[in-house]
């Protein structure tokens, strides 16, 4: 598969940052809703650490998705879709790019402003965003970085199912020109889509 994106399919540099963020994240949301819960005993420290490592992956992995973006193309729109449609997949698409910058960056400022220390996998030393504790930030952190994990979610709900309504309703190959293995589905810039 080429590295970069055609008019016809996503390319492997693309695909590599969507799924792997993706998958990511999902694992985050989980390791997140669990360890608040846990009680306080060593593994819980070391599940927050891991927590804190894989979310400044997402981070550093999503600023370099967003470079490649600005480098890379964007395969065409499908020739049928509505003008108001394609709209809304840019707006989704806009929100889940701020989405993946600004929830680990308001669980960078929540530690930071908690005075903890960060390191990313205990290998590098994470610089402190505030220089202190700072408790009214660090309310105002926490609240941001669970309100924006939920927001995430009601956004990811609706970019999920467009998907797959594009797979199943509309048989057109917008979710299979971001998949790296071939599927059935016509390319979509056809013009006479894959009815
Ligand atoms: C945390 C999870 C996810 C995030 C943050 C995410 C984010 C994004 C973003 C930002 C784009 C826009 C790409 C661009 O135009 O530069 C995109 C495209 C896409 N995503 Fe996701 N996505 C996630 C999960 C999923 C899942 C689970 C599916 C499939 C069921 C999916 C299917 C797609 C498809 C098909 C496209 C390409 C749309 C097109 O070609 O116009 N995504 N995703
Ligand atoms: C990729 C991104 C991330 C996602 C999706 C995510 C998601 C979550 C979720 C769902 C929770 C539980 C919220 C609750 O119910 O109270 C949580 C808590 C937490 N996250 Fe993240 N997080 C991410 C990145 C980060 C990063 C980069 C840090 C710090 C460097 C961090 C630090 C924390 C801390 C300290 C808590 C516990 C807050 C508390 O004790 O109330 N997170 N995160």
């Amino acid at each position: 598969m080429p590295l970069r994106s055609s008019d016809a399919r996503w390319g492997a540099l693309a695909q590599f940052f969507h799924w792997t963020v993706a998958l990511l994240i999902v694992a985050q949301g989980a390791i997140g809703l669990a360890m608040v819960a846990m009680a306080p005993t060593v593994a819980k420290v070391k599940v927050y650490a891991l927590h804190k490592s894989i979310g400044l992956t997402v981070l550093a992995l999503a600023l370099l998705r967003l470079a490649w973006r600005a480098a890379d193309r964007r395969p065409a729109d499908p020739p049928a879709m509505p003008r108001r449609q394609a709209l809304a997949a840019r707006a989704v698409h806009a929100a889940l790019y701020v989405l993946i910058l600004a929830i680990p960056l308001s669980g960078w400022l929540f530690n930071s402003a908690a005075n903890f220390p960060l390191s990313w996998f205990g290998l590098v030393h994470v610089p402190s965003l505030t220089g202190g504790a700072d408790p009214a930030l660090k309310a105002f952190a926490r609240a941001a970085h669970e309100t924006l994990f939920w927001i995430l979610v009601a956004v990811l709900a609706a970019h999920v199912g467009a998907a797959l309504k594009h797979h199943y309703v509309d048989r057109d190959a917008v979710l299979a020109r971001m998949l790296p293995w071939r599927t059935r589905r016509r390319p979509v810039p056809s013009g006479d889509s894959a009815r």
